[in-house]
């Protein structure tokens, strides 16, 4: 299982590598454009924050097959490391990801809202493919069936793509689609917070501190090791 930050805010991104088992971030046009920067300099701040090892997926604008090509290669050297070209499930885009798999760059199809469309993206060379749960479930579908499905496909069709379920909006959506058998999550910051949060975890440590502090005194907050 990978948890991945779908944010560009560098300086939460590298607070959260430093706390939890990271093993990326994602980024789209939407979520860069929110930062008020400058691209490249995000781009680049987001590798310095994780490292050369972590996974960056970075998505193209264009919509015709050539110059998204083009944009691929600009990312992969922007990017640096270990990185993902994002493209959208359009036809050029199709067609985009089946060039660039020549090529050897890595890449994520995103946008992905139907089964079909993930399984053409992994029969072209998709490395990941990025179905959007809660836009689904926003049009009374059913986000969890849709990557349930894919994940299933995948696995008839002995495809190596793995599955990277984004778009969510609560904890229950994320949990669902992780017992789907997905490889992947990516979590906006918000929600990434919540999906460690319980109160009665809460509740249990700072009983723990008081307990200790009414037995052994104030300040002892440490085994005096
Ligand atoms: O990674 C795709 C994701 O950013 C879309 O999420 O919350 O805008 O539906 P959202």
């Amino acid at each position: 299982m990978q948890y991945i930050l779908d944010t560009a805010d560098v300086d939460f991104i590298r607070k959260a590598v430093d706390l939890y088992p990271i093993a990326g971030v994602t980024t789209n046009p939407t979520i860069v454009a929110k930062e008020k920067k400058n691209f490249k300099e995000i781009i680049r701040g987001i590798r310095e924050a994780i490292g050369e090892d972590l996974m960056i997926h970075v998505q193209c604008l264009s919509l015709k097959a050539e110059d998204i090509v083009k944009e691929a290669l600009y990312i992969k050297e922007l990017a640096k490391g270990n990185v993902f070209v994002k493209i959208p499930v359009i036809p050029e885009g199709i067609k985009a990801i089946k060039l660039l798999k020549e090529r050897n760059i890595k890449i994520t199809a995103t946008a992905i809202f139907t089964p079909q469309q993930a399984l053409i993206a992994a029969m072209a060379g998709a490395d990941y493919v990025a179905p959007y749960v809660d836009r689904l479930d926003n049009i009374s579908a059913d986000g969890v069936k849709v990557v349930a499905e894919i994940v299933e496909l995948l696995k008839i069709n002995n495809l190596e793509t793995k599955v990277l379920a984004a778009s969510f909006k609560n904890v229950e959506q994320v949990h669902k689609v992780c017992l789907t058998g997905v490889q992947s999550v990516t979590v906006n910051k918000d929600l990434f917070e919540k999906l460690i949060y319980h109160p009665l975890t809460e509740w249990s440590v700072n009983t723990f501190i008081s307990d200790w502090e009414n037995q052994y005194g104030k300040n002892k907050t440490t085994l005096d090791c």
